[in-house]
């Protein structure tokens, strides 16, 4: 599997504008995405560049149409539909904002959630591999990785614990079992150590404080 793996991972490709950045975060509910991309924002703007944080899957019109196919559907979906669906939002907000952003020097695009949200949902909890899930990213636009993804990690309790605190109503992908998060856990440490160039896994059990430091150090080496 990691030779057939190799060969799908050298058909990505980085962003080529010099001076532009693009980030992704990743990691289960409650696992502080949200809280952190507000912090990356600050950074970026004090450097003076240009930010724009996207949220997939939506994004766009047609991708906030498909948004709310996905998680408010009330039947089951087959994985590959669910895949499908990802995929059709993902090409056309990199067509319609990522794409056209990242042409400007000095800007930063922040995605929460990305090509690894698929793999590890569809990849590897829904089942389909990670291997289908990347051969259907290797085609113009959906071949472009991020520079660094930030992958928040944390114990499924803490998750729990969390959502309870902020007390959000549960979607189609938080109603699932215990067995299906643990999944998802175990898809993204797998996909740090598939892609250990991209991927900065941080313990995001540490304070807000502390996870915010560990990003800032890692941009630090980043930022044009
Ligand atoms: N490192 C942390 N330690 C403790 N609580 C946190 C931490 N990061 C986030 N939280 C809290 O957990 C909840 C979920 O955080 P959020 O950023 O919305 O996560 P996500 O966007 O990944 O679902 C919020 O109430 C937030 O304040
Ligand atoms: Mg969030």
């Amino acid at each position: 599997m990691q030779n057939s793996l190799d060969s799908i991972k050298s058909l990505y490709r980085n962003p080529v504008t010099p001076g532009s950045l693009f980030l992704s975060i990743e990691g289960i509910e409650g696992s502080g995405k949200s809280t952190q991309i507000k912090e990356i924002e600050k950074t970026v703007q004090e450097k003076g560049l240009r930010v724009l944080t996207l949220r997939e899957p939506g994004g766009t019109t047609f991708g906030e149409k498909l948004r709310e196919a996905i998680l408010n559907s009330e039947t089951p979906l087959h994985p590959l539909a669910e895949c499908h669906l990802f995929l059709a939002s993902r090409a056309q907000l990199l067509k319609e904002k990522i794409l056209p952003f990242l042409l400007q020097p000095g800007s930063v695009v922040i995605l929460d959630r990305y090509i690894d949200s698929t793999l590890a949902y569809q990849g590897k909890a829904r089942r389909l591999g990670y291997q289908t899930v990347l051969t259907l990213h290797q085609f113009d636009p959906l071949n472009l990785l991020p520079h660094r993804t930030y992958f928040l990690d944390i114990e499924l309790e803490t998750s729990f614990e969390r959502q309870k605190i902020r007390g959000n109503v549960k979607d189609y992908f938080e109603s699932q079992k215990q067995e299906f998060y643990q999944n998802l856990i175990d898809g993204y440490r797998e996909l740090s150590e598939l892609f250990p160039e991209r991927i900065l896994k941080l313990n995001a059990q540490k304070s807000i404080q502390e996870v915010t430091n560990l990003i800032k150090n890692d941009l630090e080496t980043l930022l044009p």
